[in-house]
């Protein structure tokens, strides 16, 4: 197969990352007779700087021929100040926008070999194996807003949500939890949103075409509490989209680290292949803390390509090889900094690439 690949490297430990994941991609195509080409483009920080726009006109043209875009996380404190007229996470808010990617799967799992890297105890983590599908393109994200004036006085976002973007993305999660063990869990702030309730409304309207799937409510604040008490009673998880984001960050650390989780943003555009046109990132950010040391994980980043294979691609062997090739390392005792524990080997960021990359 021939398949383009749009690659936004970004900033901060974006570049490691995504140098490491190409890496794998390369092993994959060379041993299963692909052909995979990579058109790398400018967004978030570095755009800013070169060309003075975090989301330029010419990388989204490219997104939107791509058969897939894997990036790696954009942001950093030089572009942090308050009165800014444009932001790194303005362009990846606004690329998601225009390739209408709804659906955002992020997939919690625990590897077993990493139980011991969290802080949480291992009778609790045992079993971990969720999926939460965060909207990505509502809610306070892209409600209406107002920026403080020069006094400083008033600022204000609105979550807002419609019925039809509450029901595309319950149904992609009622889909996804029939594929699974058929448990929806629907996570909102019921008891004081008006959005919040409209969600819940809709959520048990569309589950009524899904009776074989279990239907539980948890609201939000109660969410971040189950979550590290119960976590391996959950199957898909399904929230708006600042709730997703919050609460994935917090489940990352039930596999260990923010290293560990990759995602796949799905929407309503097909490639040339006819599969859904993606956005495929870790859910990590541009950590500048460890920017440039070589230390970064990227095993993010390589599981995020998993997903490109399988979802923007379908060639689910090849992405069942990089899944297998990383529970190799991790079985040999290999781990980054972040994920390392007594009687483990530390390598760097480009070490555990290569040893993906061998392993495939
Ligand atoms: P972050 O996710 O970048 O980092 C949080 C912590 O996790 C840091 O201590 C970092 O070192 C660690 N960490 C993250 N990824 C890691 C990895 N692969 N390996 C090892 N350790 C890792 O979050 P932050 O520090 O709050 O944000 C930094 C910048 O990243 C901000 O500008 C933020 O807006 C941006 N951000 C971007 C994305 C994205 O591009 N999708 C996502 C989140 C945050
Ligand atoms: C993420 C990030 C982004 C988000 C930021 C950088 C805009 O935190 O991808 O999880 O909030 O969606
Ligand atoms: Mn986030």
């Amino acid at each position: 197969m021939e398949a383009s690949i749009v690659v936004l490297a970004g900033d901060g430990i974006g570049p490691e990352v995504t140098d490491e994941a190409k890496k794998v991609l390369d092993v994959v195509a060379q041993k299963f007779g692909h052909t995979f080409t990579y058109n790398h483009q400018l967004m978030g920080g570095c755009a800013i700087d070169k060309l003075g726009t975090s989301l330029p006109d010419e990388t989204v043209a490219a997104c939107l021929q791509a058969d897939a875009v894997l990036l790696g996380a954009v942001g950093g404190p030089q572009w942090d100040l308050p009165t800014a007229a444009d932001r790194p996470e303005r362009g990846l808010l606004a690329l998601r926008k225009a390739l209408n990617l709804f659906a955002n799967l992020r997939p919690v799992k625990l590897h077993p070999q990493l139980i011991r890297a969290s802080a949480i105890k291992e009778s609790v983590l045992e079993g971990t194996d969720m999926l939460v599908i965060r909207e990505l393109t509502g809610g306070a994200y892209f409600g209406p807003r107002q920026e403080a004036g020069e006094a400083g006085y008033e600022a204000y976002d609105t979550m807002i949500y419609t019925r039809p973007e509450i029901e595309r993305v319950v149904r992609v999660a009622a889909e996804a939890a029939r594929g699974r063990r058929k448990k929806l869990t629907s996570v909102d702030k019921a008891n004081v949103l008006a959005s919040s309730r409209l969600w819940r409304r809709v959520t048990v309207e569309v589950m009524q075409e899904y009776p074989d799937v279990e239907l539980e409510h948890v609201l939000v604040d109660a969410m971040a509490m189950h979550l590290i008490r119960r976590p391996a009673t959950f199957d898909v998880v399904v929230s708006e989209n600042l709730f997703g984001d919050i609460l994935t960050d917090e489940a990352s650390m039930l596999a260990g680290s923010m290293g560990m989780l990759p995602s796949a943003s799905l929407g309503d555009k097909l490639n040339a292949h006819d599969l859904p046109l993606g956005l495929y990132e870790p859910i990590h950010g541009s950590a500048p803390d460890i920017a440039g040391k070589g230390i970064a994980n990227p095993l993010a980043t390589i599981l995020s390509t998993a997903m490109l294979l399988r979802h923007s691609l379908g060639l689910e062997a090849e992405a069942l090889a990089i899944e297998g090739a990383v529970d190799q390392v991790l079985n040999q005792g290999v781990r980054t900094a972040d994920i390392s524990d007594t009687g483990s080997e530390t390598v760097a960021t480009s070490v555990m690439g290569d040893l993906v990359a061998r392993h495939i």
